[in-house]
């Protein structure tokens, strides 16, 4: 099928797309918001770096509200959210230094939060990351509902993380992997996003720009390196990349600084930049954007990519016309 295969190549040369956009909300006083998880339910769990309260939000709803879920004691940010088993989640909380943007020493920490009861949330502390310098993304582990893989910014470093403990893993146990560090001193971001799919970690760097994977294997209960990082796209220009999300063909969505996402596909070849989202100048701008997420339920909502954004928006995006 050689012909199909040239031909999918020149249709995949970059471009703009402009998608239907909607505000379904934005948070009280400009609240910055971080990251998020998509319930079963379809609702929205939302975490911020300036709040210690989780904050929930129904999408469906004619006029959604910010609801507030659980309040962490003695933080004062939340980070990456993952569901690590139905409507269970881990989430990152910690003091941050609003000086340095990094976390005040021995105050990171991996929280367990259930709301698989229907009542309300079951939440404990699943572990310290005690020598965590600025953990922010945060992805699940397939069949491993016990362990997570939280991206450290600051440090270039990917930890994985346990209820019963927490270390960097195989991954660099005495040095910074070059494809995880920021190349300048914190408040630089360097690894950002991950999120593990079919055998591979993929991650952002968002001061590198870079959009990347590598294979992992599981064993014994760990994440280990079975390859290469292998650099799949970068950013256009000066733009830095957050966190992402798949879509069910397997495209990745990448919240982009300042004002867009950016789309690849393939997702397993070196530059595969689809095309950038909504130009500044729709009706619906992306204000710094920092996470994307899917709906879940009907063939709509999985066709709703929500986006978060540092000025506090939470934007719905219909992909459907990608399709078309
Ligand atoms: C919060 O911090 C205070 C003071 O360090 C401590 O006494 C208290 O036990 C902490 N609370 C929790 C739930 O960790
Ligand atoms: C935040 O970082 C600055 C600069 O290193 C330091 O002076 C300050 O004490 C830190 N604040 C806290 C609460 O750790
Ligand atoms: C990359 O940025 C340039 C300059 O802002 C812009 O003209 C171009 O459309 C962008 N590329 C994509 C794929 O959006």
């Amino acid at each position: 099928m050689l012909l199909p295969l040239l031909l999918s190549l020149v249709v995949c040369a970059a471009a703009s797309f402009t998608f239907p956009t909607r505000l379904v909300l934005q948070s009280p006083g400009g609240l910055f918001l971080e990251n998020l998880a998509v319930r079963p339910n379809g609702k929205l769990l939302i975490t911020s770096p300036e709040s210690s309260t989780l904050h929930m939000v129904d999408p469906a709803a004619p006029n959604p509200t910010f609801d507030q879920v659980h309040t962490f004691p003695n933080v004062t940010a939340l980070l990456g959210i993952a569901e690590v088993k139905p409507d269970v989640y881990g989430i990152i909380a910690l003091v941050l230094n609003d000086t340095t943007i990094t976390a005040v020493p021995r105050t990171v920490a991996i929280w367990r939060v259930d709301l698989s009861s229907g009542g309300p949330p079951v939440v404990n502390k699943a572990a310290d990351v005690p020598d965590g310098m600025f953990l922010d993304g945060l992805s699940a582990v397939p069949g491993e509902p016990e362990l997570v893989l939280g991206a450290d910014t600051a440090a270039g470093r990917i930890w994985q993380i346990t209820a019963l403990w927490a270390t960097y893993g195989i991954f660099n146990s005495n040095s910074r992997h070059d494809a995880f560090a920021p190349d300048a001193p914190a408040p630089a971001f360097g690894i950002n996003g991950l999120h593990v799919r079919g055998g591979d970690l993929y991650f952002t760097n968002s001061q590198k720009e870079t959009f990347s994977r590598f294979p992992i294997f599981l064993r014994g209960g760990n994440v280990a390196q079975a390859g290469p990082v292998k650099v799949l796209g970068s950013a256009n220009g000066t733009d830095q990349f957050d966190d992402f999300a798949f879509d069910s063909m397997g495209r990745v969505w990448a919240a982009t600084l300042p004002d867009t996402l950016t789309v690849f596909f393939p997702p397993v070849q070196g530059n595969t930049m689809l095309g950038q989202l909504n130009a500044p100048g729709n009706p619906v701008e992306f204000n710094r954007p920092t996470s994307a997420m899917f709906g879940r339920g009907e063939v709509a909502q999985q066709h709703t990519l929500y986006v978060t954004t540092q000025a506090g928006q939470l934007i719905a995006v219909d992909t459907t016309g990608i399709r078309g």
